[in-house]
C-alpha cells in the first residue's frame, strides 16, 4: 500500500460566494501527525469534512488510501448509549461476541474507565467523555484519526492531561493524524508537522516541522519556539520585540 495516505491537491472550495479555501496542497503519509491551526472561522473543519469526504471541494482534487476515523469536538457519543456501546460503535460489525467482548474490555482499560461501563455520557465530566470519544475512534481497524479541535470544550488543566493521554494511546495504537485545533500549544506539543492557514480564504503558511520526540514538555524551548513563531506567522505583531529571538514588532 502506498505511504502516502492523503493526498490533496489544488483545492479551493466555495459556499455560495464565499470563498474558504484558496489553493490548497497537503501531502500526509502514514504515521504523521499533522496539525492544522489557524484562527476561527479561516476553514480548518471545512478543510477536514473535504479531506474525509463529508463534502467534495469546488475544484481540485483529493485521494485517501485507509480507512477514517472522526474525533469530534464534544457531544460526539450518542448520549441514550452507555460507555461500553458507545465505545462499541466503532465494530459493531464484528460478528464473533467473544473477540467483540475482549475489545471493548481492552479499550476501557486503555483509557482507564473500568467501572464506567455501564455509565451514560451525561454521568461523566467532560474529560471522561473525551477519552470515550477517543477509546471509540480507536477500537477496531482504521489507519487515519481526524479530530476537530478534540479538546477545545475542556478546561485548561484537562486539555493539557488528554495531549499526553493522546501521546500514550497513539503508542499503543499508531494511527495517522490530522488534528485541527486553534490551539497553538497544543499543536506545538503534539504534531510532526504543523500546517498553519490563514483568515479566509484560507491557504497554506509555511509549514512547520517539530522534531522532538513525545510526550513533549509544555515549556521545552522547542515547543515555546515553535509557539512563538507560528504566532509571528498567524498574527503579525501578536508578540512584544524580544531580545532573544532578535525579532523586532512590525510597525502595524
Ligand atoms: N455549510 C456551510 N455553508 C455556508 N458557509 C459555511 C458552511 N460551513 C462553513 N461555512 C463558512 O466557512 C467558513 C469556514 O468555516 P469553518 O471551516 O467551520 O472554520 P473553522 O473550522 O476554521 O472555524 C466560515 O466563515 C463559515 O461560516
Ligand atoms: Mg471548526
Amino acid at each position: 500500500m502506498s505511504d502516502k495516505l492523503i493526498h490533496v491537491q489544488n483545492v479551493s472550495h466555495s459556499f455560495g460566494n464565499t470563498t474558504v479555501l484558496e489553493n490548497v496542497n497537503l501531502t500526509i503519509s502514514r504515521g504523521e501527525f499533522i496539525a492544522i491551526v489557524g484562527p476561527s472561522g479561516c476553514g480548518k473543519t471545512t478543510l477536514l469534512n473535504l479531506i474525509s469526504g463529508y463534502e467534495n471541494p469546488s475544484s481540485g482534487s483529493i485521494s485517501r488510501n485507509g480507512k477514517l476515523r472522526m474525533v469530534y469536538q464534544q457531544d460526539g457519543l450518542l448520549p441514550w448509549l452507555t460507555v461500553i456501546e458507545n465505545v462499541g460503535l466503532g465494530i459493531r460489525h464484528l460478528r464473533d461476541a467473544e473477540e467483540k467482548n475482549r475489545q471493548l474490555k481492552d479499550a476501557i482499560e486503555l483509557i482507564g474507565l473500568e467501572g464506567f461501563e455501564q455509565h451514560y455520557p451525561h454521568q461523566l465530566s467532560g474529560g471522561m467523555r473525551q477519552r470515550v470519544e477517543l477509546a471509540r475512534a480507536l477500537t477496531g481497524e482504521s489507519d487515519i484519526l481526524l479530530m476537530d479541535e478534540p479538546f477545545s470544550a475542556l478546561d485548561y488543566l484537562t486539555r493539557i492531561k488528554m495531549r499526553n493521554e493522546l501521546v500514550r494511546l497513539l503508542k499503543e495504537r499508531p494511527r495517522t493524524v490530522i488534528l485541527v485545533t486553534h490551539d497553538i500549544e497544543e499543536a506545538a506539543q503534539l504534531a510532526d508537522r504543523i500546517i498553519p492557514l490563514t483568515t479566509r480564504p484560507a491557504t497554506i503558511l509555511t509549514e512547520k516541522r517539530i522534531e522532538l520526540e513525545k510526550p513533549r514538555s509544555l515549556t521545552d524551548p522547542i515547543v515555546t519556539e515553535a509557539v512563538h513563531d507560528l504566532l509571528i506567522s498567524l498574527s503579525p505583531g501578536s508578540l512584544p520585540a524580544t531580545e532573544k529571538t532578535g525579532i523586532k514588532a512590525e510597525e502595524n
